[in-house]
């Protein structure tokens, strides 16, 4: 018995910025963002939040699996900006569907977010305390960016992505995952500073700082590495995977993977051209693209791969 996605979610904000409107607003150029990312244009939430995101691309995929809420055993939302630092998402994400008994939980592992929350539903489906899960990346980056800091807050944008798992005989076949915080300040962002009656500070509230040519060698370097470790778990040559969903970072980045793992670039669906990196809703929302698009045919063998701060990284195998 194993896990299984039946169906497929997202949800981004209406509003685009392009290249050419951040370059209105500070020093920069579609050319060179594009040139270096891949990026066209990303989304950017002007007040709905990240419950009502993750809400709205979870109501896309019960309705796409064709289930009711009230069926979930569990919710987990992947996060790293939620709107609240309590109550947890997942809890206001079930309160807008309208199930109002399962267990909700949030997950923060940046980048590689999605995939620790499919790996956990996943354990909990297989040690029998779920049956359905629904699992959801949902992120406002913008909140966290400087935005006159033009290395970094080009990269990212906002929106939400979720799938609903169930038992089965097919889906997930090999997991691997990993986190090393010894690189923890690569990319980085910090929570509310320390003030209290004994500590007095001026408050000044911390944007995201990256080391962005450090994080780019650690993804091409670590992401082959850990889709070689999984295939090589699961006992098949990487010829035999139909699509790689990775987390849509940068183009260059993806590139280089598909290069290294002698794989071609056909099998590697990207959308980062249209929403940037949206962090734990990057794999969730390509699924759901590619899905609806009717690209997986029962059997294909799909690898997910994400990465990130941390830094955590992993890699999952399933059969659609
Ligand atoms: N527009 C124009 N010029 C810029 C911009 C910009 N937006 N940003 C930086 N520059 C300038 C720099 O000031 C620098 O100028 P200088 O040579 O006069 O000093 C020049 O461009 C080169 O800057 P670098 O930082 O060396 O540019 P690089 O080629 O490394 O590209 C980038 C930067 C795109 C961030 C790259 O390092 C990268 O993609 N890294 C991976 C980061 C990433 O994907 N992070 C994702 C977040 S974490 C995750 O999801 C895993």
């Amino acid at each position: 018995m194993t896990t299984k996605i039946i169906g497929t979610g997202h949800y981004v904000p209406e509003r685009i910025i392009t290249n050419d409107d951040l370059a209105m607003i500070m020093d920069t150029s579609d050319e060179w963002i594009s040139e270096r990312t891949g990026i066209h244009q990303r989304r950017i939430d002007t007040g709905e939040g990240v419950v009502q995101m993750a809400s709205k691309a979870a109501k896309n995929a019960l309705e796409n699996a064709g289930i009711m809420a009230e069926e979930l055993d569990m919710i987990i939302v992947a996060t790293s900006t939620a709107d609240y630092l309590f109550p947890n998402t997942a809890s206001l994400v079930q309160r807008e569907l309208g199930n109002h008994q399962c267990t909700c939980l949030d997950l923060s592992a940046a980048c590689t977010g999605f995939l620790y929350g499919l790996n956990t539903a996943h354990a909990y489906i297989k040690a029998g305390m779920a049956k359905t899960a629904l699992v959801i990346g949902s992120e406002c980056l913008s909140k966290t960016m400087d935005w006159t800091e033009r290395s970094t807050c080009i990269l990212f944008g906002d929106g939400a992505g979720a799938v609903v798992v169930t038992e089965a005989e097919t889906g997930i076949e090999e997991i691997v995952s990993h986190s090393d915080g010894r690189k923890g300040e690569v990319i980085i962002c910090d929570s509310r500073p320390l003030e209290n009656f004994l500590v007095k500070k001026d408050v000044t509230y911390a944007y995201t700082r990256m080391d962005g040519q450090e994080v780019f060698r650690f993804a091409v370097k670590t992401v082959p590495e850990c889709i070689h470790e999984l295939l090589e778990k699961a006992g098949i040559g990487v010829e035999e995977v139909d699509h790689f969903i990775l987390h849509q970072a940068n183009e260059r980045i993806i590139h280089s993977v598909s290069k290294r793992l002698k794989a071609p670039l056909e099998r590697f669906p990207m959308n980062l051209q249209n929403y940037g990196n949206t962090s734990a809703a990057s794999i969730p929302i390509l699924l759901d693209e590619c899905n609806r698009a009717g690209m997986f045919q029962s059997g294909d063998k799909i690898v997910l791969s994400g990465f990130g701060a941390g830094l955590t990284w992993g890699a999952i195998l399933l059969t659609w």
